[in-house]
């Protein structure tokens, strides 16, 4: 039996014409800024290596609940957003209320996605040791309960099937 395929998606508002016919070539459908957010569920894996810190909260994080995130460490963006948020509150700063709530916006974001998940650094690679510099792989805590209890009760729906039949 031929398992289901994983539909997948790309976006990068870089991306060429040739590299999203590339990509499309190989099976990937390609988005347009800011579309993938709405493709975020709870089952989704997103990958995202270095987009840039209000990018990734703003619109891709904000509001979604991914199962598995490769990417830049969330938890250093948070309390690098929330000491940016204080020092705006604080008045060190120019006074700039759209920052300040975009900032707010990200740093609540951040704690959110950090609240139940777990992560796991990614090692150093010996060759070019800072090429993954602050680079983590992120799942939700019970992501593994989730999947078993998923696929338990997909068998028993299964057996019930078989059961029915004549
Ligand atoms: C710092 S580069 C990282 C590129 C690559 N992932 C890497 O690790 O070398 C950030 C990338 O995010 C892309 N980007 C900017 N806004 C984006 C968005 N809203 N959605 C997806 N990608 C975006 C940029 O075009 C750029 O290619």
């Amino acid at each position: 039996m031929c398992p289901t395929p994983i539909p997948l998606y790309a976006q990068d508002p870089g991306f060429t014409p040739l590299e999203e016919a590339f990509l499309e070539s190989i099976g990937i459908t390609v988005l347009h800024t800011p579309e993938a957010s709405e493709y975020i569920h709870q089952a989704t894996f997103v990958y995202a290596p270095y987009l840039e810190i209000e990018i990734l909260l703003a619109e891709v994080l904000n509001g979604n609940d991914p199962l598995v995130y490769v990417g830049t460490d969330v938890d250093v963006m948070w309390d690098r957003m929330d000491r940016s948020v204080k020092h705006l509150l604080l008045g060190r700063c120019r006074d700039d209320e759209s920052r300040l709530r975009k900032l707010q916006l990200c740093a609540d974001v951040a704690c959110s996605f950090c609240i139940n998940r777990k992560k796991s650094s990614f090692p150093a690679f010996d060759p070019f040791p800072e090429a993954f510099y602050g680079m983590s792989i992120w799942w939700r805590q019970n992501a593994f309960q989730e999947g078993h209890r998923q696929r338990s009760e997909s068998r028993d729906g299964q057996d019930e099937e078989v059961k029915e039949e004549p």
